[in-house]
């Protein structure tokens, strides 16, 4: 059974057929989904839909490019859902200097307040970090306590950097791109990282595997992302799954009852 951990269903582009979606996800081995937040918005459409569907978990957090909307009112109330039965990370948070949206300061600012909520709640954090390789590395660094983990999603550095995460206890968020034939690099961090440290992630609607490469993602296209995993590792692909999915729930359920 697949563990999907990095999933946007509350994105528009699942409006159509949702329900249908996501029972079809259900009926064909993906397990868990957590879906993640990037702004206010979609931190209350997230935990709708993690109330509504059993299987599906909730990060809340506010993505770099969207952190212009937080002030403290509202960041009150964003605690306020980190506290939710069903939320299991904070995220996604982190830095995006590739859109650029808010000034590299602001960004910064709420990167660190939201990695001090984490640690104040516990959660992980799941990481989007997007040409900003050394500011990222250095503030997960300042933060860093042996008690905080996290994901450092749709990974896209270079080994060297992957070493450092692993280095502090982090996993490494594979997805999607893992499939495409120009990922050089992204194959070269796949194949010195340690299996136990991999998670398997779509960041649906975005970032669809070979085949299905430019079309609307799903967690049902997770098991070409295992496969290209499993023949890079030199594994068998169910042992990927498998591994992947206790991966998750170490990290995101933490050894507590569900
Ligand atoms: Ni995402």
């Amino acid at each position: 059974m697949i563990f999907e951990s990095h999933a946007h269903y509350d994105d528009e582009a699942f409006d159509s057929d949702r329900s249908e979606l996501l029972s079809q996800c259900q009926n064909q081995g993906i397990e868990y989904i957590v879906n993640v937040s990037a702004s206010l918005g979609s931190v209350k459409s997230t935990l709708a839909l993690a109330e509504e569907y059993p299987f599906i978990y909730a990060a809340v957090g506010i993505h770099p490019d969207e952190v212009g909307e937080l002030n403290e009112e509202n960041f009150a109330w964003l605690k306020e859902q980190c506290r939710h039965p069903k939320t299991v990370a904070a995220g996604e948070i982190g830095l995006d200097y590739y859109w650029d949206k808010e000034n590299h300061e602001t960004q910064k600012y709420w990167f660190r307040r939201q990695m001090d909520l984490a640690k104040e709640l516990e959660l992980p954090i799941i990481v989007h970090s997007r040409e900003a390789c050394a500011d990222t590395l250095e503030e997960i660094k300042k933060a860093h306590t042996p008690k905080l983990k996290g994901v450092i999603h749709c990974f896209s550095y270079a080994p060297e950097t992957a070493r450092e995460y692993l280095e502090m206890g982090y996993y490494i968020g594979v997805g999607g791109v893992v499939t495409f034939k120009n990922a050089k690099k992204l194959k070269e961090v796949v194949k010195m990282l340690p299996p136990e440290r991999i998670l398997l992630e779509t960041d649906c609607p975005y970032l669809a595997p070979v085949p299905n490469r430019g079309k609307r993602n799903s967690s049902l296209n997770l098991p070409y992302v295992a496969e290209a995993v499993a023949e890079l590792k030199g594994m068998e692909t169910e042992e990927v799954i498998r591994i992947t999915n206790e991966n998750a729930r170490k990290l995101y359920f933490q050894g507590r009852e569900l």
